[in-house]
């Protein structure tokens, strides 16, 4: 069996109320699309095929740095599935193949193994057409309904045009369809767009094949994973059942959630041994977390390396690149932007450390600020190893403390500090008596 896959994405999503294209709203901190792209190509299929509209030809740049070998289509009108299935037929490689099998771009949490079970069933029952169906828990949702007949699928009843009883039926349309490419190819010729909403409807190819006596079947999935992504309120539907998937993925790894429901991750959080993460967390993308990590309270980690023994929070922000060695401790209010914080390092107290290296064994004391923006541009603050940074030091960059230094508290430091060196700004304190009243 050759396989091509067409995913469509070419839909206006106007529900989404929305400038950026349906598609590419995140889910995990990733684009819809990007979920569904690598879900098909982990199937290695002999040729994928993205249909999209005019809206989206600005991020085909985006699309191509992922995935080098994909073929774009355009549906010059959005007229409905069909006519965006047809568009993509434009790709002569799609007719090379034995079996197509069409995804929806809104649809990301299908998962490989439901889509691989489908594929075994319609290849061992030697079908021509398959949809993957599934039961959603509440049934004002807008799917369309699988009409069957003595457990024979006869049409797709789409919720637009389905009477009140047609509406009560629980079986509903994932979207998902595989389909003999060839037969695809001629019976998607005659849909028409006789209906409510003037749209062809690629769901309206099962009525046409099974009154051809094509062998027609559906397999059924589990209800979260084809949740389709019209308006804001089903991406957060999305979002939550992709959270719920990742802490119980996280959860069976060993990770220790004290309370799994307040904490986030993206698609790409990684995550060692013996972990502990404290309620309200927040994992942004790019992150990864060592062994014997703790994340306490309110630790907002994006684009961020911890390594083992290591601890943030409660009250941390880490971003933009940060490198975290071993056994360091960034304590309460401390936000870690862009640097390097070597091994054995603490920041206890209400820091800000922006476009810095710290080395190993370094005390950075409450309230230090590297103070490194100019007006202008980002300047470097390097603190070598063993320093000791004094409370409520101002660091202003570009600046390079060098080994075993000492700051006193509430210095501000706007030259080099040499290897060794302990230094504090003098200020007497002035002390006089109140005037008498
Ligand atoms: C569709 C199905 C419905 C199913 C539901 C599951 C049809 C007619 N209906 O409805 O049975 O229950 O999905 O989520 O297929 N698209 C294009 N070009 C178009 C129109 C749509 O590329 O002209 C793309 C969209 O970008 C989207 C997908 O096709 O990725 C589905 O379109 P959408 O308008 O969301 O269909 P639904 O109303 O959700
Ligand atoms: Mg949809």
């Amino acid at each position: 069996m050759t396989l091509s896959i067409i995913v469509l994405a070419a839909g206006k999503g106007t529900r989404m109320n929305s400038e950026k294209p349906k598609v590419f709203h995140d889910v995990g901190n990733y684009p819809m699309i990007f979920h569904v792209l690598d879900t098909a190509f982990s199937l290695k299929p002999s040729s994928l095929n993205l249909v999209i509209s005019k809206d989206l030809n600005h991020k085909k740049k985006d699309i191509e740095k992922l995935y080098k070998k994909i073929f774009f289509s355009n549906q010059i009108k959005q007229l409905g599935t069909a006519d965006a299935v047809k568009s993509a037929f434009n790709n002569k490689n799609i007719l090379g193949s034995s079996t197509s099998l069409i995804l929806y771009g809104d649809t990301p949490l299908i998962t490989k193994q439901t889509l691989k079970k489908s594929l075994l069933k319609f290849k061992n029952e030697d079908l021509d057409i398959s949809v993957l169906a599934m039961r959603p828990k509440d049934l004002t949702s807008p799917y369309g309904r699988l009409d069957i007949e003595k457990k024979k699928l006869k049409r797709i009843i789409e919720f637009s045009e389905a009477s009140v009883d047609q509406k009560k039926i629980e079986l509903c349309n994932s979207g998902i369809m595989i389909v003999k490419t060839k037969l695809l190819r001629k019976s998607i010729e005659k849909i028409r767009n006789n209906n409510t909403k003037s749209e062809f409807f690629l769901t309206d190819i099962v009525e046409i094949m099974s009154k051809d006596k094509f062998r027609v079947g559906f397999t059924e999935c589990n209800f979260y994973e084809i949740l389709g992504v019209n308006d804001k309120s089903d991406l957060s539907l999305v979002e939550n059942e992709f959270q719920k998937i990742q802490r119980k993925k996280f959860l069976e790894k060993g990770v220790t959630l004290i309370d799994p429901q307040t904490v986030y991750f993206s698609y790409d959080t990684k995550i060692g041994r013996d972990v502990t993460i404290f309620p309200n967390v927040f994992i942004g993308p790019k992150v990864e977390i060592g062994d014997n990590v703790k994340l306490k309270s309110f630790s907002h980690i994006e684009n961020s390396r911890i390594s083992k023994n290591s601890e943030t929070g409660p009250f941390v922000r880490t971003r933009n690149d940060v490198i975290i060695g071993e056994n360091v401790k960034l304590g309460n209010f401390v936000e870690i932007k862009k640097s390097k914080i070597k091994k054995n390092v603490k920041v206890s107290h209400l820091s800000y450390v922006g476009d810095a290296e710290i080395g190993d064994n370094t005390n950075i004391g409450a309230g230090t600020i590297t103070c490194n923006f100019d007006g202008t541009k980002k300047n470097k603050t390097k603190i070598e190893e063993d320093c000791f940074i004094g409370s409520n030091s101002s660091l202003i960059a570009p600046i390079k403390i060098k080994k075993r230094a000492i700051i006193g508290a509430g210095t501000v430091i706007d030259k080099d500090i040499p290897e060794g060196k302990t230094v504090y700004r003098k200020s007497e304190l002035v002390r006089k008596n109140n005037k008498k009243k």
